[in-house]
């Protein structure tokens, strides 16, 4: 685990070091020129270019020509493949066959080949993802198993088992997909890497994809036909649902009901609550004071609230009930849903956490922590997400007096006076690690006390309106 959390913001590091990369590229120096501005300018905008580069590209599907096998590769983030008629699976082989090819070619079948996961543009990433192919002949093999609904087949790999890459790698692509191919239809789920344990933490989401089991990509040996079959994931970018990319206009608060539901089809289940400590259940119905979910960090990882227990006592004394939430990955998501659902703030440090935040009401209240360095990724990751679902949003960006870099590094030192242009001029992991990794935050309790004030109001509020 420790080695798969990396978060989101090393990622990011990385995807500047490639975009710069590309930009060196003389190929793409046309396509990428307004994202390395960017760059150099220091705003750290760089998503939204991207998102904006997107939308100059009409979303998929736009097949236009007979063809029964389709793909759309013109996109930074992904490519996505699909056969437009009955096709048959080895999955010996993770091959689909055009069954019956009405395109007569009997001496060059057509092949299309593909890694379905959305990070096209990590070099390192993508070689580990399982590569899927459509072919359109010459003949298929027998099919064995015939299923009713078109399949859409997806990659589990790459950073999949971090909390915050399961939802801006997996879910949130994966809920734009649907939408986009197959709305108002089943779909049949492929999974290439679905592990068990994570396939049973994420069962109420996968179930509410789609009714049918899910076929495991890796450990299937007979062949499967479908009507269909779309391959690859199509992402609008980081934590981000574009409406005018979709032909249904989903937005973000659209996938925030879409998880409403997942969690809400069983009740049954959620009646081991109280077992957890976490989830003292007397606050529940305490209707007088409102719930603040404190999402907490331990252990050498870095990015630590070291005053936990003085910030608790404040939170305490603003008139908050305050619940330390420190989520393993143990810890049913069912139950979390159910905890967070019902709260009416968060307070968090910037990390992979905080995904959490998509469990809360829209109207609650939301502060994310940012910790020095972490000022653009932080914005990328959970405030965009959360006013796009509507959550008051705060920022709380730390002083250098509040980093425990204080105790390593001069005052006047680039790193802690100017992260940005520290970071600008170095790009590069083990840098970066500085921030994340071993940086610990001490929240200045006067200062933060103001923002507490400020939540605790707009808290109360949604608490007397919402329940
Ligand atoms: C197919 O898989 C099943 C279960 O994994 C196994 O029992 C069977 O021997 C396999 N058949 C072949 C032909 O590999
Ligand atoms: C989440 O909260 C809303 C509003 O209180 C409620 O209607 C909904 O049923 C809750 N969802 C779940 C899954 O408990
Ligand atoms: C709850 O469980 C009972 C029996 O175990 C079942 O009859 C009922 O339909 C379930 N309700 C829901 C909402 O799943
Ligand atoms: C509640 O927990 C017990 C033991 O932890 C487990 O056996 C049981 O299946 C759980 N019930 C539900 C409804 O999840």
């Amino acid at each position: 685990m420790k080695k798969r959390d990396s978060t989101c913001l090393a990622i990011m590091v990385i995807f500047l070091v490639f975009q710069l990369y590309l930009y060196l590229s003389p190929v793409t120096r046309m396509n990428v020129s307004r994202s390395t501005k960017t760059i150099q300018g220091r705003k750290h905008k760089l998503p939204k270019s991207i998102n904006k580069r997107e939308t100059l590209t009409p979303p998929f599907p736009r097949s236009t020509q007979a063809k029964e096998i389709n793909c759309d590769r013109t996109h930074n983030f992904y490519d996505i493949c699909s056969i437009n008629g009955p096709t048959v699976l080895d999955p010996t082989t993770s091959t689909f066959f055009l069954m019956d090819p009405t395109i007569s070619t009997p001496k060059k079948p057509m092949v299309e080949k593909l890694r379905p996961y959305p990070r096209k543009w990590e070099s390192f990433t993508m070689p580990r993802i399982k590569e899927v192919t459509l072919i359109s002949g010459p003949s298929s093999p027998k099919c064995k198993i015939q299923h009713k609904a078109p399949a859409l087949v997806f990659s589990a790999d790459g950073y999949i088992g971090n909390f915050f890459h399961d939802f801006n790698d997996v879910f949130i692509p994966l809920f734009i997909t649907v939408n986009s191919v197959y709305p108002d239809q089943d779909v049949v789920l492929m999974i290439s890497k679905a592990r068990d344990w994570w396939v049973s933490k994420y069962i109420e989401i996968i179930h509410t994809f789609s009714k049918y089991p899910i076929i495991d990509l890796d450990n299937d040996n007979i062949t499967h036909c479908f009507p269909s079959v779309s391959v690859g994931m199509i992402t609008h970018g980081f934590m981000t649902i574009d409406p005018k990319l979709t032909p249904n206009s989903i937005t973000f608060s659209h996938f925030r009901a879409f998880l409403d539901k997942a969690y809400g089809q069983n009740q049954n289940q959620s009646q081991n609550k109280s077992q957890n400590q976490n989830y003292p259940s007397k606050f529940k119905h305490s209707k007088s004071r409102p719930i603040l979910v404190l999402a907490s960090r331990s252990g050498g990882v870095g990015r630590v609230l070291l005053n936990q227990n003085e910030v608790k006592l404040e939170v305490e004394r603003i008139g908050f009930n305050v619940i330390v939430f420190e989520p393993r990955t143990t810890t049913p998501l069912k139950e979390s849903y159910a905890l967070i659902n019902s709260s009416h703030a968060m307070i968090g440090i910037h990390g992979a956490a905080l995904t959490h935040s998509l469990f809360l009401r829209p109207g609650s209240v939301f502060v994310q922590v940012v910790p020095l360095g972490a000022e653009w990724v932080s914005q990328v990751c959970f405030e965009k997400s959360a006013k796009d679902m509507g959550l008051v949003y705060m920022e709380y960006k730390i002083k250098a007096e509040e980093s425990s870099l204080i105790e390593k590094y001069d005052k006047d030192d680039m790193i802690i006076k100017d992260p940005v242009a520290y970071r600008g001029k170095n790009w590069s992991p083990v840098v970066m690690s500085i921030y994340l990794k071993e940086q610990n935050v001490k929240l200045d309790l006067v200062r933060f006390r103001e923002y507490l004030k400020e939540m605790y109001k707009t808290a109360k509020k949604f608490m007397e309106k919402e329940g």
